[in-house]
């Protein structure tokens, strides 16, 4: 990676400011599942072992410029508190004038946690006067924030302008995951895309169509892929203003295309519904595809099996329905046998692979959901554009 980093500055006696995402699941006003707070911790141990006062700051839901009582920070506070085994001060807004005397009062070694950045439109707008506000708590401003990397927002890609910006080592380890998957990935190199839609990858196969030796895909994606060759789908969701897009992916793929060879199909979008499994010339009229079928399991798992570097963005099926999970449990099975960097997109594949109970397997699981999308679709991320280069 070619920006600067957590270790390349000096950061004893000095308050610095940490974009985290800390944009985590609640239930019952508590954190449902702490990942993305675990994955921030080699980051905030380090500056706090280096004598730093660390100030953390998060977005936390869409809150759109509200204050909203169920989106405050509260909760992450108290999940931190406990993994970190230390007081984490919390205050109730992330700028003004009792922020800033609790971070003067911040002493090396000690956490101050700020309130949802989002309740203000100001961070969302990138407005440079927020951002400026944000800065002056600080001397330092580090960014281990990879699922908001995308979003250029004051405290991503504002911040920056004001202090000395260095990435943390979540940060760097997502980047140079990720990063090297798609620079210098190890042959054969295979991505393994689904999820619903197609006009949410398109950007991504069309990025990955000139690396990869083979390209399989399954979820709802690939009924639209199906339809563009002719076969009938039912009732499956299908992208009729994607077909024409997916017949030139189609031919410009050639053999490294990969797409399901059999189906499971239900009578309903429904947990209980009827299901069987067809081959994808024979699904009935009236049902839908829910999930890959164990031939194209096998079929995959062809391709998995020589490949050396892996990418996963997006479920096989309807996997939040147990019934219509198999296909991408098994993918999830197939992925923890190989010898290969295994790289799987955040959101719903990370789930889904924990759900297979097949994470820590995985070379890589991302924190992002679309900053690794972003990132797979080669784009620029502002975050990341916005820290010091080496
Ligand atoms: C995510 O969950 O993907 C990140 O925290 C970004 O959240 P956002 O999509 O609300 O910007």
């Amino acid at each position: 990676m070619d920006k600067k980093t957590v270790r390349d500055i000096d950061v004893k006696g000095k308050r610095v400011l940490v974009r985290v995402d800390f944009n985590v699941p609640l239930a019952g006003g508590e954190v449902a599942d702490d990942t993305r707070i675990r994955a921030a911790l080699p980051t905030i141990r380090y500056l706090l072992n280096q004598g730093a006062a660390v100030i953390l700051v998060s977005h936390l839901g869409r809150p759109k410029g509200e204050v909203r009582e169920d989106l405050r920070m509260d909760p992450v506070a108290r999940r931190l508190s406990e993994l970190l085994g230390q007081e984490v001060v919390k205050v109730d807004d992330c700028i003004g004038p009792e922020v800033e005397a609790a971070a003067a009062r911040l002493n090396s070694g000690e956490v101050l946690l700020l309130e949802n950045l989002r309740f203000h439109k100001e961070e969302g707008e990138n407005d440079p006067t927020f951002a400026a506000k944000l800065a002056a708590l600080a001397e330092v401003y580090v960014n281990d924030a990879f699922g908001a990397a995308h979003r250029a927002h004051a405290s991503v890609s504002g911040v920056p302008a004001y202090l000395p910006a260095v990435a943390g080592f979540l940060m760097e380890k997502e980047l140079n995951f990720l990063g090297a998957a798609l620079e210098k990935p190890e042959h054969p190199f295979v991505a393994i895309l689904g999820g619903a839609k197609i006009s949410d990858k398109i950007g991504v196969v069309e990025n990955l169509l000139s690396k990869v030796d083979a390209l399989l895909i399954g979820g709802g994606m690939a009924n639209t892929f199906l339809k563009a060759q002719g076969y009938e789908v039912g009732e499956s969701l299908v992208e009729e203003e994607s077909l024409p897009l997916a017949r030139e992916i189609v031919a410009k793929a050639g053999q490294r295309l990969v797409l399901p060879s059999d189906v499971v199909v239900a009578d309903a979008f429904q947990a209980q519904a009827r299901a069987k499994t067809v081959g994808v010339g024979e699904v009935p009229a009236g049902w839908r595809i829910m999930d890959i079928g164990p031939q194209t399991v096998e079929l995959f798992g062809e391709r998995l099996a020589l490949a050396k570097t892996v990418v996963w963005n997006g479920p096989m099926g309807v996997f939040e329905f147990p019934r219509f999970a198999q296909g991408t449990v098994a993918i999830a099975q197939k992925l923890a046998q190989i010898e290969a960097m295994t790289i799987i997109g955040g959101g719903d594949t990370a789930a889904a692979v924990r759900q297979a109970g097949q994470a820590d397997k995985m070379s890589h699981i991302s924190t992002g959901g679309g900053a690794s999308l972003e990132f797979l679709e080669g784009k620029t991320l502002p975050g990341v554009a916005a820290l010091e280069d080496k």
